[in-house]
Order: C-alpha cells, then sequence, then structure tokens
C-alpha cells in the first residue's frame, strides 16, 4: 500500500472567521458536561477564547463548526500520522465495522496487530487495552506483581495519563492548570510514587541506594513530549535500564506518544536505538489505534506470562483489542513506511526552522527541541539555550505563548493549545499545508513580541 496524502479542499474563505456555531455548541456542552469539554486541554484554557468544534477532517486539515478550515498540528494529540480520514484506513474501517463493531471474543485483527508490533518493537508478548492510560496503570501492576515491590519511579513533566499513582508532577495538562497533583488521589496512592527530576542521573542514584530493595519500576517516557518536548541527555534512558537490572527492578519505557509516530520500529529505545539492551516493559497508543481507542502494553515474556489468564495478575477489558479499532491500527502501521517516516522528518525540520527564524526575527526569545519529527517550541527568556527537565520547561512565556496561539489561529492555524505540547504533523502535510504554516509564523512571531515579558512569565 501506499500513502497517498489525502486531495487539499479549496483554501478556507477568510482568516480570523465567526466563531459563532463552536461558541453556541460550547454554551450547550457547558450545561452537560464540566468544562465543556472530554479531556481538559480542550477547553482553550491555557490561551483563553472560544475552543473550536471540529465537524471534519481531512487530511492536514480540520473544519470547524463554523466551515472554517485549520491546518491541523495537533493530529488528536498524536495519532494521525497519516493525516485525517486517509482513504485506506477508512476502506479498512469500513469493512470491519460491516462486520460487526465489538463480538467479546477473540479476533484476526487483533492477533495480526499483536504480530505486527512484536515484529517491530523489542516486546516479546503484547496485551491490548483501549487507552494510554490503561496501559500504564496496568504495565505498573503487571511490575509491582511480578518484583513483589510497590515503589515506583517516575520523572517530573512526564506524564502516563490519569493513572491515580502517576499524577505527581505530571507534565502537560496539570502544568498548563497549574495544579501540583490533583484532589481525588488517595495520599496512599502517591505515597508509593517517587517523583524525580529528569535527567538526572545522580538524583536515580540517590533514590535507588535508599530505596533499591523496594523500587518495583521505573516508567519514563521514551522521550518526554508532555512539557514540551526534552530529548532524554545522551545514555540518560540506558542508564535507567542498568540501574533497573542491577537491583532488581523493571525498567517500564512508556511509548505511548512516541511509538510508531518517531520511529517506524515503533519504539525509541536508547537515544534512537535499542542496541543489546531493552526495556522489561514498554506501552504503546495513540498512532498503533489509528484513531480509534486503542492501546498496549507488551515486554519480556517471563513478566508477561504473569498476566491474567497464563498468571497471578488480573487485568481486564470488555473492549480490549476490538476488532474496528484493531483494523484502524493495522491498517496505520501498514501504511507507516520509511517514506512516511522520512516525509515527517523533513516537514518538522522545515516548521520548526520556520519557526525559530520568525521569532529570532521578531526578536523573541526561544528554545526549539526536538525527538526526531515530534518538537515544541519554548518561549523562554533571553539566554536560555537549552529546556532539560519541567522546572525549566515551566519558565515560560505562556502570554507570549497565548499571542502567538491566537495569531496562527486567525491565519487558519490550529496548534495545540497549550505552550507544553508537541506541534505534531502528518504525511498528509503537503506543500500547500506547510506553506500556509509558514505564511502564519512570522505574522503569529510579531503578535509575541508584542506581549511585554514582564507581565507574563509563566510556570508549570
Ligand atoms: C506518554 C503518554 N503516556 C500515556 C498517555 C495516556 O494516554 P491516553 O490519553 O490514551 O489515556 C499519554 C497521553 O497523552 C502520553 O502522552
Amino acid at each position: 500500500m501506499t500513502v497517498r496524502p489525502t486531495a487539499s479542499p479549496a483554501p478556507a474563505a477568510s482568516t480570523a472567521a465567526s466563531t459563532e456555531a463552536s461558541a453556541a455548541l460550547f454554551e450547550r456542552a457547558l450545561a452537560v458536561t464540566p468544562g465543556g469539554v472530554n479531556s481538559p486541554v480542550r477547553a482553550f484554557n491555557a490561551v483563553g477564547g472560544t475552543p473550536r468544534f471540529v465537524e471534519r477532517a481531512s487530511g492536514p486539515y480540520l473544519f470547524d463548526a463554523d466551515g472554517t478550515e485549520y491546518v491541523d498540528l495537533v493530529g488528536s494529540w498524536g495519532p494521525m500520522l497519516l493525516g485525517h480520514a486517509h482513504p485506506q484506513v477508512l476502506d479498512a474501517v469500513r469493512q470491519a465495522v460491516s462486520r460487526g463493531t465489538s463480538y467479546g471474543t477473540p479476533t484476526r485483527p487483533e492477533v495480526e496487530l499483536a504480530e505486527a508490533i512484536v515484529g517491530r518493537t523489542p516486546v516479546d508478548k503484547v496485551r491490548f487495552v483501549s487507552s494510554g492510560t490503561e496501559a500504564t496503570m496496568s504495565a505498573i501492576r503487571l511490575a509491582r506483581g511480578f518484583t513483589g515491590r510497590e515503589l515506583v519511579v517516575k520523572f517530573a513533566g512526564c506524564y502516563h495519563g490519569h493513572v491515580d499513582s502517576l499524577l505527581a508532577q505530571a507534565g502537560s495538562g496539570l502544568a498548563t492548570l497549574g495544579v501540583p497533583g490533583t484532589p481525588g488521589v488517595p495520599a496512599a496512592s502517591t505515597a508509593a510514587t517517587l517523583v524525580l527530576p529528569y535527567n538526572d542521573p545522580d538524583a536515580v542514584a540517590a533514590a535507588f541506594a535508599e530505596h533499591g530493595d523496594r523500587i518495583a519500576c521505573v516508567i519514563t517516557e521514551a522521550a518526554p513530549g508532555n512539557m514540551g518536548v526534552v530529548p532524554p541527555a545522551p545514555g540518560f534512558n540506558r542508564l535507567l535500564a542498568d540501574t533497573c537490572r542491577e537491583h532488581g527492578a523493571l525498567f517500564v519505557s512508556d511509548e505511548v506518544m512516541t511509538g510508531f509516530r518517531v520511529t517506524r520500529s515503533g519504539h525509541w529505545g536508547l537515544d534512537g536505538a535499542v542496541e543489546g539492551w531493552r526495556p522489561d516493559l514498554l506501552t504503546f497508543g495513540k498512532v498503533m489505534g489509528g484513531g480509534f481507542p486503542a492501546a498496549a502494553f507488551g515486554g519480556r515474556a517471563d513478566v508477561m506470562s504473569m498476566l491474567s489468564p497464563e498468571g497471578p495478575v488480573y487485568q481486564a477489558g470488555t473492549l480490549s483489542g476490538n476488532p474496528v479499532a484493531t483494523t484502524a491500527g493495522l491498517a496505520t502501521l501498514r501504511l507507516a513506511t520509511e517514506e512516511v517516516y522520512a516525509h515527517l522528518d523533513k516537514a518538522a525540520q522545515v516548521v520548526r526552522e520556520a519557526a525559530s527564524s520568525a521569532l529570532t526575527e521578531a526578536g523573541v526569545p526561544h528554545v526549539v527541541q526536538h525527538v526526531g519529527n515530534m518538537f515544541s517550541v519554548f518561549l523562554t527568556d533571553e539566554g536560555v539555550t537549552e529546556v532539560r527537565d519541567f522546572a525549566a520547561a515551566g519558565a515560560q512565556h505562556v502570554g507570549r505563548f497565548r499571542a502567538f496561539f491566537h495569531a496562527m489561529l486567525d491565519e487558519g492555524v490550529y496548534l495545540p493549545p497549550s505552550a507544553f505540547e508537541v506541534w505534531f504533523l502528518s504525511a498528509a502535510h503537503d506543500d500547500r499545508a506547510l506553506d500556509r504554516i509558514l505564511s502564519a509564523l512570522p505574522v503569529a512571531a510579531r503578535a509575541a513580541a508584542a506581549v511585554p515579558v514582564d507581565t507574563f512569565t509563566g510556570g508549570a
């Protein structure tokens, strides 16, 4: 199968379009749903203004309820690697739906998707779930069951879904809301979680020196994207794996965002390649679900054998391995050729460089960081050259980001509505879509420059 970017629809009639229909839907949504949304960042709280209610999407474009077209740089927060409504994915989904939508039995597509994942990634066995949250929650339960230990090490700024025990200093959503944790999580849940600063080998050594024989696992984003993109320092993931092995703990690499997004081999691994070692468990989501609710965790055969019904660690799900979702995931992975990743890498480089030039030209201090085709733009203080951890990511001028975001939106480009997120491209971002982004960037950079830094210094 080949990847064909879907044909570009006609240009939007105007920029800074009406938001009347979205505003009306938002008002109705507010009456029946907390905050009017089903996931907090969608509410535009971090940037203000009316969230756009999207009615359809095609290739690199979103079309909202007012009929306005936007070039999409969110991609449903990562899954839409091939762009929206890819014809071959839709065909596969239509065929799957015509056979019924859920049986609660094992099915062929889930075997084929599991084979595809086992074939590409360093996992011996894989179990499907319906969200990345379930994947990390289950991986942690399994690590605890396997080791007979309770403590979990995570890093500040890494987000692993809304798992009780992992909602401590958990990156973008919480950073954006300025909430350090969340009410509703019992102290006992987070008491077994050690939160360490990211990219800090000394903190890892100190935690293991003190608690080594009680640590069940270390969980980390393979390359964090949830505090903006913060690449692991060279050797950091390897150090985590080695330290875990030395102390009898498991190393859990969360690839829900990076998996199949950054490379065809599905995992980001050891600073780009797995050489002679592998994580004990990996979690996947987003791209492998092809835009449907599907996620997975997998790993070493002896660890996965602990899972019910083979072993004693219980885990289950009514819709796990759903035939429509696994069909969409399989079609997506089959279409995600090396050519697709080469296009994504190139397109990401073009947009990154253009964003940086526009900001430099406008005199806006910034740092642009990337891991493969995932990248983020941090609007920092003058003189900052790198963002290595959550504390640095938090020192952003979010007021400048707000102005930047809204100027992009007015120019017809839909950025993530938060300063702590990845900008996601797709295989469908063709020259027309890229040109639109490139012409919007200088306008947005000038809008950011117009915001005085001293009044709007943000904080995670
Ligand atoms: C690295 C990582 N892990 C886990 C999750 C949770 O996935 P989900 O939102 O599907 O529950 C996310 C979501 O953004 C993520 O980025």
